[in-house]
């Protein structure tokens, strides 16, 4: 079967492009990277992305006086990769309502809390400010509305008493690692549909009990 084609984004660190890299060396792994695209130069997941051999291209944002001349670009240059699907990972640009329009559902984002609740770039101080118990992480298709869209998957990850933002973003990110590259898998084997703006896999394979924490016994 041919493998679903990735275009990754990435502005940073891409410890989430890692994880991809890692989970598409396996041959049986229904997806490989075909361009990495960074919006900023100095993104270490760019050295990442040679390291393991996989194209890419570095596409300034600076460079362009509005957001869709930019995003034209990006397009043009996922579209000569021949990207099926465009994951973004730690991509710190919003993207224009053309671009997502031009990629329907297949724009994919790794957010680091439990959406819809802490959306933006501070989940983790804004989960410990409001004291839940459980935050996580979630892979949702992208909508032009920041950190919306389509649910795929998500992991629910404790919160425990003297987090700090670095020991629970470093928890959460755990479970991203984990995450991505298993969401990806599901839409490359096609077990993930959207019907009414919600994305349905039907696995149903998940244990029918609830997370506690503290625990409950
Ligand atoms: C991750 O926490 C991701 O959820 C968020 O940005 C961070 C990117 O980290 N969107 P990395 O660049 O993948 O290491």
């Amino acid at each position: 079967m041919d493998k679903l084609k990735l275009g990754v984004l990435i502005s940073g660190r891409g410890s989430n492009l890692q994880a991809l890299i890692d989970a598409c060396a396996a041959a049986d792994y229904p997806a490989e990277i075909v361009l990495v695209v960074s919006n900023r130069p100095d993104a270490m997941g760019l050295e990442r992305a040679q390291a393991a051999g996989i194209a890419t291209r570095i596409i300034e944002h600076t460079n362009y006086g509005d957001r869709e001349s930019f995003d034209r670009d990006v397009d043009a240059a996922l579209r000569d990769a021949g990207a099926q699907l465009i994951c973004l990972a730690g991509f710190m640009r919003l993207l224009s309502r053309w671009f997502v329009e031009e990629w329907p559902d297949r724009i994919v984002n790794i957010h680091p809390s439990l959406l819809p609740a802490f959306k933006g770039t501070d989940s983790h101080a804004q989960a410990l400010a409001t004291g839940v118990k459980l935050t996580g992480c979630t892979v949702h298709f992208v909508r032009s509305e920041m950190d919306a869209g389509p649910i795929i998957m998500q992991a629910a990850v404790p919160v425990l008493p003297g987090d700090t933002e670095d020991s629970l973003a470093a928890r959460v990110l755990t479970a991203e690692h984990q995450c991505y590259p298993t969401a990806i898998r599901l839409i490359a084997e096609g077990r993930v549909t959207v019907e009414d703006n919600r994305a349905i896999n039907t696995d149903g394979n998940m244990a029918a009990r609830p997370l506690y924490n503290p625990p409950a016994d």
